[in-house]
């Protein structure tokens, strides 16, 4: 096949030769692919092709051709990572309750006492679209360093029409102006706001009537998501909040069997499995029934260990959930209560020393299963031809090594859609 040369010199179209290591998950396959002394060629902006440097076509990713020419130096490469759960656009910290919860106050006492989600409402609400947005570019930035190149970002700290609004708004400008591909997700169905306490249905018609046409007209959000539980929406007023947003093109996703209250286990997942939402998270404490039906309707669990250890709850049964059939993906939850980081390796290391997960099945956790659960398998989460050319490259000789050995500062570079986006951004001090 001949292809057309691309415009000498184009940023987004290169070769990365000297690889020692490329891992990366593949659709067709449970196993990853690994190659060493390998090669990847991409062409604006999506790899070309990707093998043994040995075996690289003659006169592909060539300087002549137009092909900006990369050394890898015996780095391991694997997908950019994707963090398909964060809360993160927020005002405010919450580190007098980390501490408190440490004394043994529960997450629900200090929610009644008007702490949790309602005070971070009180706090974003404060702030100015220019300090979110400040401060999730920062975050972002940050982000990149580790390798991450989607972010999935929920609103849900806004909960009134012009807040929610104003939160996806931000995420709309944070997408257009950072190297970042975002996924916004609306989330005014958090818990309902201070205001509404009385007239829970007056704030669940606002959602559903109001809210969600704006959004969707809009075009601010791929996902509308509910919080199940005790403090939060009942299984009923999720499935009416998730019918509006299916009605208005939002696809569902749902935070379901967290904190194990009174709701039955299993209830929120079978939510996730009637209206077939890309994702269920959080899953601590989901029943054998309900990981037999996101089994069934192949909705994918995301994991986030970092706010099961946080909140000190049993982290997701990631392993009953992949032997029953359901992808697994990992992520940060970041956010300032349950999960105030967004270092995903962090969620990595949880997920393999705490929920046993092999180096291999996390990492598909945080690229292709990540993916499917933002729907964007096709795109991005595997470096096959035809996918977008996000990739990062890593100080590490072999995946097994990089998760065992965890340290500090493994990332060499970041590049999304071909281009590096730089990764020695230091951690902002708040
Ligand atoms: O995913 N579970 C609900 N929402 C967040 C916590 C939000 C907060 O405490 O501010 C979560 O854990
Ligand atoms: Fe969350």
């Amino acid at each position: 096949v001949t292809t057309e040369a691309p415009s000498v010199g184009s940023s987004r179209t290169g070769i990365l030769r000297s690889i020692g290591c490329l891992a990366t998950p593949e659709a067709a396959s449970s196993e990853p692919r690994v190659l060493r002394r390998a090669a990847l060629v991409w062409r604006d902006g999506l790899v070309e092709w990707v093998g043994e440097e040995a075996a690289l076509p003659e006169g592909l990713g060539l300087a002549e051709t137009g092909y900006a020419q990369h050394e890898a130096s015996g780095a391991l490469v694997v997908p950019g990572l994707i963090d398909c759960h964060t809360h993160l656009a927020f005002g405010g910290w919450r580190a007098d309750e980390f501490v408190e919860r440490l004394k043994g106050t529960s997450y629900l006492e200090i929610a009644r006492a008007g702490g949790g989600i309602a005070r971070t409402v009180r706090q974003t609400r404060a702030a100015s679209a220019g300090e979110l947005y400040a401060k999730a570019a920062a975050d972002l930035e940050a982000m990149r360093a580790l390798g991450v190149t989607t972010v999935e970002c929920k609103s849900g700290y806004g909960l009134s029409y012009e807040h929610e609004l104003e939160l996806l708004e931000v995420y709309r400008a944070l997408a257009s102006s950072q190297p970042s591909r975002i996924v916004p997700t609306l989330l005014a169905a958090h818990v309902v706001p201070a205001e509404h306490a009385r007239d829970r249905d007056g704030y669940l018609r606002m959602v559903t009537e109001r809210l969600i046409p704006e959004v969707a007209r809009r075009g601010l959000a791929r996902f509308c998501d509910v919080f199940v539980e005790d403090g939060a929406f009942s299984v009923e007023e999720a499935r009416a909040v998730l019918r509006a947003g299916l009605g208005a093109g939002l696809a569902p996703k749902l935070h379901v069997d967290q904190l194990g209250g009174d709701l039955e286990g299993g209830g929120g997942a079978s939510l996730a499995a009637e209206v077939q939402a890309a994702s269920a998270d959080h899953l601590e404490h989901v029943s054998e029934r309900g990981i037999a039906d996101l089994a069934e309707a192949g909705v994918v669990a995301v994991s986030l260990p970092i706010a099961s250890a946080v909140l000190a709850q049993p982290m997701m049964p990631a392993r009953r959930l992949l032997e029953a059939g359901v992808a697994v993906a990992v992520a940060t939850d970041y956010n300032p209560g349950t999960a105030p980081s967004f270092d995903l390796h962090l969620a990595m290391w949880l997920a393999c020393t705490v929920q046993r997960l092999a180096p291999a099945e996390v990492l598909r956790a945080v690229t292709l299963d990540a993916a499917r659960a933002l729907l964007l398998h096709d795109e991005i989460g595997s470096l096959e031809p035809g996918k977008v050319a996000d990739f990062v490259l890593l100080d590490a000789p072999d995946l097994d090594h990089w998760l065992y050995h965890f340290r500090q500062r493994t990332v060499v570079e970041t590049f999304v859609e071909g281009e590096r986006v730089g990764c020695s951004a230091p951690e902002r001090s708040h």
